[in-house]
């Protein structure tokens, strides 16, 4: 039987949560394609999986480069024929230190559109016919807390802080839901996790809050790897459906 395989967006850096959910699929069995903007990021993390002992290859997969994901369907194509995971991790969180939506650069707006929003989607659509030609595969899209602000602003109105990575991720959910009908005569199932709080950023300083990057990769790649009759169009946290 084919080697399953997943693809991991934004796996490029060392304390990520990409690399460490590429690392808990290859713990598991999987080749993994750990992708990064440049090819010397991707590279470096997946010779580090390799070092480990896991099957790993790097490619380039800049998400805001959307023309470039019919090279990557095609490459995948070649090499393995099909794609079982695929994990939309890559983000940018452009407006840190905004609190209103009133105050968002209209820049930030639309990178953090292009990368959190627009880019999963096509790269979705890109790769469709490798994840419908694997048995069962998963799509995770990697949301956050912060899309709470967003859904409950009906009933606590309120500043939305950071208002375009918080809109976009609430918006991701959505896609999530949509993506997960659109494939529902398929065995593909879509799922979003929020991650929670883990310490990613050490170089910004710890907090004893956040959890080990290596546990909420835990919790996505247990949603990589729902069984035949698992939901689609959740959202999970902590390994609950809470969405
Ligand atoms: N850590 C947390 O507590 C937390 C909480 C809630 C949600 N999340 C979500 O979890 C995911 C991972 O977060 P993280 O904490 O591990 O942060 P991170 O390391 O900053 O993750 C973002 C990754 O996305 C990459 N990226 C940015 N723009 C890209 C682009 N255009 N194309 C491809 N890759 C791009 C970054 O690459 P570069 O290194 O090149 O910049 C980086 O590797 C994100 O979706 C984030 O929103 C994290």
């Amino acid at each position: 039987m084919n080697r399953k395989v997943a693809l991991v967006t934004g796996a490029g850096r060392t304390n990520g949560l990409g690399l460490a959910t590429a690392r808990a699929l290859a713990q598991q069995g999987f080749h993994v394609i750990v992708t990064a903007r440049t090819d010397a990021q991707a590279e470096e993390q997946a010779s580090a999986l390799r070092a480990e002992g896991h099957r790993a290859e790097g490619y380039r997969l800049d998400l805001a480069a959307t023309d470039e994901f019919p090279g990557v369907a095609k490459r995948i194509q070649a090499d393995h024929g099909h794609l079982d995971v695929l994990i939309n991790n890559a983000s940018v969180f452009p407006d840190m230190n905004t609190s209103t939506a009133l105050d968002a650069p209209t820049n930030d707006i639309r990178a953090a559109f292009d990368v959190n929003v627009v880019g999963p989607w096509a790269l979705t659509v890109a790769l469709r016919p490798l994840l419908e030609a694997a048995p069962a595969a998963r799509v995770v899209n990697i949301s956050s807390g912060a899309y709470q602000q967003i859904t409950f602003l009906g009933e606590q109105p309120g500043d939305v802080g950071a208002p375009a990575y918080s809109f976009t991720k609430h918006t991701l959910n959505y896609l999530t839901l949509m993506l997960a009908a659109a494939f529902r005569d398929t065995k593909v199932l879509v799922n979003s996790v929020d991650p929670g709080r883990a310490d990613t950023h050490p170089e910004l300083g710890t907090d004893e809050e956040d959890m080990p990057p290596s546990v909420a990769a835990g919790w996505i790649a247990k949603a990589a790897t729902l069984p035949e009759n698992g939901p689609s169009g959740a959202i999970f946290l902590n390994g609950h459906r809470v969405g």
